[in-house]
């Protein structure tokens, strides 16, 4: 039996990167998955596989910004499967970029992202899993939601905003017996890190400043995210997880 035998999982940001992994490793754990992303074609190619490997999953478009998209992706994760016991947001972008030289435009694209993205997830949610009795949010924030670092201004603040939101979160919910916590990664290769792990100087600045002395992988990540899905993690709520090799112990 897998850790989330019997369960239904959504799981935003699934077409790449970490989403990805944690939507092949709570497919192969046993749980009934709702991938959602902005890209289609490699959300598709995801839930293929899963299918490949015996699992059981489906695509849904969804741009996590949007609260209708929300309304539509719930709804249909219902008509199929009929609750709701785990909610990843995962979905997230980057922005490098000084405080100075940040523009409202782009302050305002992280923040409807990252974190009322975030938000809306834990908001259209709660129905659901009240109704069937709990459930577990998982919100992936970022060492960026716990400390500073370089050209980091927007997506500190909107990743800041999400920690706490987990705790409001978690208070507001724990009656209805829904988990909610936080996931802080480090410098993981994705995707999303592409282009900072092809740069010497900042890939080197990020390995210099993590104690395991490499970056992490997304399946370093999604067995921490696996933890807080599951039953494991039961008595484990408002709580922040740190996966970043050590990063932010000094
Ligand atoms: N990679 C890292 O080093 C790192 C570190 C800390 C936190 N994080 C966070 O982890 C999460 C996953 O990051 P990743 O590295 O796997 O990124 P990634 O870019 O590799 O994958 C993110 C996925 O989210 C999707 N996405 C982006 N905006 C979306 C939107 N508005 N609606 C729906 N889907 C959207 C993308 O299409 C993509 O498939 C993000 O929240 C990110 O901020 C990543």
């Amino acid at each position: 039996m897998g850790k989330l035998a019997g369960k239904v999982a959504l799981i935003t940001g699934a077409a790449k990167g970490m989403g990805y992994t944690e939507a092949l490793l709570f497919a192969q754990e046993g749980a009934s998955v709702i991938a959602t992303d902005r890209d289609t074609a490699a959300g598709e190619k995801v839930v293929q596989e899963i299918h490949q490997q015996g699992g059981k999953a489906f695509f849904l478009e969804h741009n996590v910004s949007e609260e209708e998209g929300w309304k539509n992706v719930i709804e249909k994760t219902l008509q199929a499967y009929g609750k709701i016991d785990i909610l990843v947001n995962n979905g997230g972008i980057l922005l490098q970029k000084s405080l100075e030289n940040t523009t409202s435009q782009e302050w305002d694209q992280v923040f409807d992202v990252n974190a009322k993205g975030v938000f809306l997830g834990c908001k259209h949610i709660a129905p659901a899993m009240r109704k069937s009795g709990g459930g577990s949010i998982i919100n992936i924030s970022s060492i960026y939601g716990l400390i500073g670092g370089p050209n980091a201004a927007a997506l500190a603040a909107s990743k800041g905003a999400v920690r706490l939101l987990t705790k409001a979160a978690a208070v507001d919910y724990a009656k209805d017996n829904i988990r909610v916590n936080s996931v802080h990664p480090g410098l993981i290769e994705t995707p999303l890190t592409s282009e900072i792990m092809k740069d010497p100087t900042q890939k080197d600045w990020f390995i210099s400043k993590t104690l395991l002395k490499r970056a992490g992988q997304p399946i370093e990540v999604a067995k921490a995210v696996l933890f807080l899905a599951s039953d494991d993690a039961s008595y484990i709520t408002g709580s922040e997880l740190v996966v970043d090799g050590g990063i932010t112990a000094q």
